[in-house]
């Protein structure tokens, strides 16, 4: 009954984001009237239930340490089992994996499954990368064929899941018909993974294929879009390329 009703809300959001689209006058968020509410467009979390206790950190003279190894020896002891913290790379956030990615991999071109999060076409487009966007079906999975079509060697594939802003989930079957069939790399957004379960993420496969690369971030389910973190998962020889 909630899945009908969550459905129902998302459909006729989605209607009118085809109806703000076809605008001629853009919707522009106004963040100094919003400040005080929730954002929307921005999808962050409605509170900082994570506590972080800045007014007790003392060491701000210091360097990081650059490998982040307490939080990937984390990571991969409780929350990506049974990956090892040789498969985790820490960003800042997901915006900084998705510009690593550009910039170590310097793929031919990169393929997006529209609609979804724009950010990949803008970031693509400052580091010189064409973009190619291929429609979703109807019943919001990527399309397959087309997108085999499309590809030509070197290629960044973007699968979002569950894909912002249609909320649906990417068919196994098709991850992994694109694993044995697509030349380059698959990139699988989990940014939203929490809300679905992590059972439906796709982070197993990366220990078994290794063209395969899962995005994380802190931003969302954990409400800190603030502290920018966010952890790419892969192949411990692409996260050495990254
Ligand atoms: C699908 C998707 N990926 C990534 C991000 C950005 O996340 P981060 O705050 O980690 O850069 C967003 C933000 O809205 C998003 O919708």
């Amino acid at each position: 009954m909630r899945d009908v009703c969550v459905r129902e809300h998302v459909e006729i959001l989605l209607s009118l984001w085809y109806k703000f689209s076809m605008s001629p006058i853009p919707y522009i968020p106004d963040r100094k009237v919003l400040a005080n509410h929730i954002l929307f467009d921005a999808n962050e979390h409605y509170s900082q239930w994570v506590k972080v206790p800045i007014s007790g950190v003392t060491n701000l003279n210091r360097y990081p340490d650059q490998h982040s190894t307490r939080l990937r020896k984390r990571l991969s002891s409780v929350y990506c089992k049974p990956l090892k913290p040789e498969h985790i790379l820490i960003s800042a956030g997901s915006i900084e994996a998705i510009d690593l990615l550009m910039y170590a991999l310097r793929p031919d071109q990169l393929i997006i499954n529209v609609p979804s999060y724009d950010a990949y076409k803008s970031r693509a487009s400052m580091h010189n990368v064409p973009t190619v966007s291929i429609p979703l079906k109807n019943d919001g999975q990527p399309n397959v064929d087309a997108i085999l079509l499309a590809n030509r060697s070197d290629d960044l594939l973007i699968l979002i899941n569950p894909n912002n802003p249609t909320g649906h989930l990417v068919s196994p079957e098709a991850v992994k018909e694109l694993i044995k069939k697509f030349r380059g790399i698959i990139v699988v957004d989990e940014a939203y993974i929490e809300y679905a379960g992590l059972e439906k993420s796709f982070q197993h496969l990366v220990e078994q294929a290794s063209n395969i690369i899962v995005l994380r971030t802190f931003s969302k389910a954990w409400g800190l879009a603030g502290a920018r973190l966010g952890y790419v998962l892969g192949s411990p020889e692409i996260i050495a390329r990254l």
